[in-house]
């Protein structure tokens, strides 16, 4: 039984959605659990960036869905997806409170944005993580995703990305 709801939240024109995000996305990208698989330089996210990315995100391609607990409406996890009809539809974030993991909530933003992908008439779904990251690959092996491309030594520390695509 799921205790969560997806939903979208538009930063760039609510100021009441700005407010939701900012602190929940500071609060799990930052967290040092989640942290290196979600900053390739491993370096901290500062609130004047993200800010900033919340503030021009539709012109950019980016949408934002968050899961939010139905008891007091918590944002528990979020994904991020960027789509560009040329150059595809990727989730270009997804990250999960620590106390909130292994409930579903990942797989659950996985599916929804393979499903808005084929509603918006795309072909395939990407999906970059660093190459220690074993959960996140076996969820994205799960849906399907095969690996296409490797960027070697992406991240600070010298782990590389993998690139994973799902046809659709
Ligand atoms: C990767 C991540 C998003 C997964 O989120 P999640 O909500 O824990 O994912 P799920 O709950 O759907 O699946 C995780 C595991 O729980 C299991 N699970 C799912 N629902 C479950 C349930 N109700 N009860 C028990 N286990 C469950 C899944 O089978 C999966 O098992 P596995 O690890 O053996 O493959 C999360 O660990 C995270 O935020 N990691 C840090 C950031 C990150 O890596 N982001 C991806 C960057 S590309």
């Amino acid at each position: 039984m799921t205790y969560f709801q997806i939903k979208e939240l538009v930063p760039q024109n609510s100021e009441a959605d700005l407010s939701n995000i900012l602190p929940a996305f500071l609060s799990i990208w930052n967290h040092p659990e989640n942290h290196k698989f979600l900053s390739y330089t491993l370096q901290p996210f500062q609130k004047e960036m993200a800010g900033s990315w919340f503030k021009n995100h539709l012109d950019m391609g980016v949408r934002y869905f968050v899961a939010v607990s139905d008891d007091g409406g918590e944002i528990l996890g979020m994904s991020t997806i960027k789509k560009d009809f040329i150059e595809g539809f990727e989730i270009i974030g997804l990250g999960v409170r620590p106390k909130a993991k292994q409930k579903g909530i990942g797989s659950s933003l996985i599916a929804h944005a393979i499903t808005l992908a084929g509603e918006l008439g795309f072909k395939a779904v990407d999906s970059g993580l660093v190459a220690d990251n074993f959960k996140m690959m076996r969820l994205l092996t799960q849906f399907e995703f095969m690996p296409v491309k490797i960027n070697h030594n992406a991240r600070a520390d010298g782990v590389d990305l993998v690139y994973m695509r799902k046809y659709l």
